[in-house]
């Protein structure tokens, strides 16, 4: 080990002495640091939008800025992430709009909603335009700021056998997320709803603590759901996607500069989640299918009219706890017309 002089000592003690001497705004300010914490793999849309906005907003405020970016629920789990935000200790996070509710944001769960959307273009419209507004403004009091929504993609239903028909999925235990219409949608399939967090689904559906579950197929794929699901079943009967938030006093206490830089970078990475989430979600699935190790069922169309009709019921079941005013706003936006 190398020898500690003591005129090492001072030459520490005069850089000390040299370092207090200088006025405070002289010196270096240590940036601000962002903590975004989230739940899926860095390999997803929402991963590298998140990795995407760290890039713009460390380029576009140099030195005054730091984006840290936790992945995979290794800062914080489902259940825990949005209080840690409410508390401070983290400052950015995207969970997926069905887990709204818990925080009395019951009005997100419309994004939940059964065969709602058709595409992304008719999502598009509703987040990029008054409901998608009036839904962040709920979250103000609650301490929250909705800055972007981003996309994922429409949702696949798996379990170990094959899920052709609704009926299929009849006394199968299929994990959900914490949303009372994902709750409903699983029960007018006769199936048994399990609130679980994301990173605990790979070890239930492996141990059989469940049988099934839906995600979109860059969910599926990441976290290796297909290989302990022999069968996977295009159903796209719903969309999940994200709301990007931060904490509020942390927001709005920014200096302005840092805070428009940061709006810009947001922006751009929200342009960017949103123009690959398709395509991403539709070479996860390639893979799955090119592993072997799930069959990949694409519906008929007479398939799909029956999983429409079992599931449609749910909007007006869900009609009280969501609004009817939000999901009449929707419809107008889309054009939804029952089957
Ligand atoms: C899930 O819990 O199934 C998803 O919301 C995870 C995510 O954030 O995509």
């Amino acid at each position: 080990m190398a020898k500690y002089t003591r005129r090492d000592a001072l030459t520490a003690a005069g850089a000390l002495a040299t370092a207090a001497a200088v006025p405070i705004t002289a010196r270096a300010q240590s940036p601000i640091v962002i903590k975004f914490s989230h739940v899926v793999a860095v390999d997803t849309p929402k991963g590298k939008g998140a990795e995407k906005f760290k890039e713009l907003a460390e380029k576009r405020l140099p030195g005054k800025v730091k984006v840290e970016v936790y992945p995979n629920s290794t800062l914080y789990k489902d259940g825990e992430e949005v209080e840690a935000l409410q508390l401070g200790s983290v400052q950015m996070l995207a969970p997926s709009l069905a887990k709204f509710g818990p925080l009395g944001a019951r009005e997100f769960e419309v994004f939940d909603l059964p065969y709602i959307f058709d595409n992304y273009e008719e999502l598009h419209k509703v987040t990029g335009g008054p409901v998608g507004k009036a839904l962040f403004k709920k979250l103000d009091s609650k301490g929250i700021s909705g800055l972007a929504y981003w996309d994922n993609g429409f949702k696949v239903m798996s379990a170990n056998r094959p899920l052709y028909m609704p009926t299929d999925c009849k006394g199968l235990k299929m994990r959900i997320q914490s949303s009372q219409v994902l709750a409903a949608q699983m029960k007018a399939l006769g199936a048994l709803p399990q609130t679980m967090k994301f990173s605990e689904v790979y070890q239930a559906l492996q141990t059989g603590v469940v049988d099934g579950t839906e995600n979109p197929p860059s969910n599926l794929y990441t976290q290796k759901m297909y290989e302990v699901q022999k069968n996977v079943s295009m159903t796209e009967h719903g969309y999940l996607g994200y709301a990007v938030i931060v904490n509020k006093k942390f927001w709005d206490g920014l200096p302005a500069d840092v805070r428009s830089g940061l709006e810009a970078a947001m922006n751009e990475a929200t342009t960017y989640a949103n123009a690959i989430a398709k395509v991403e979600n539709e070479e996860a699935m390639a893979k799955v299918k090119a592993s072997g190790k799930s069959e990949v069922h694409v519906l008929t169309p007479a398939e799909r009219t029956a999983w429409k009709k079992a599931l449609i019921p749910v909007h007006k079941e869900m009609e009280s706890r969501i609004g009817k005013d939000t999901i009449q706003a929707v419809y107008k936006e889309t054009g939804f017309k029952p089957v």
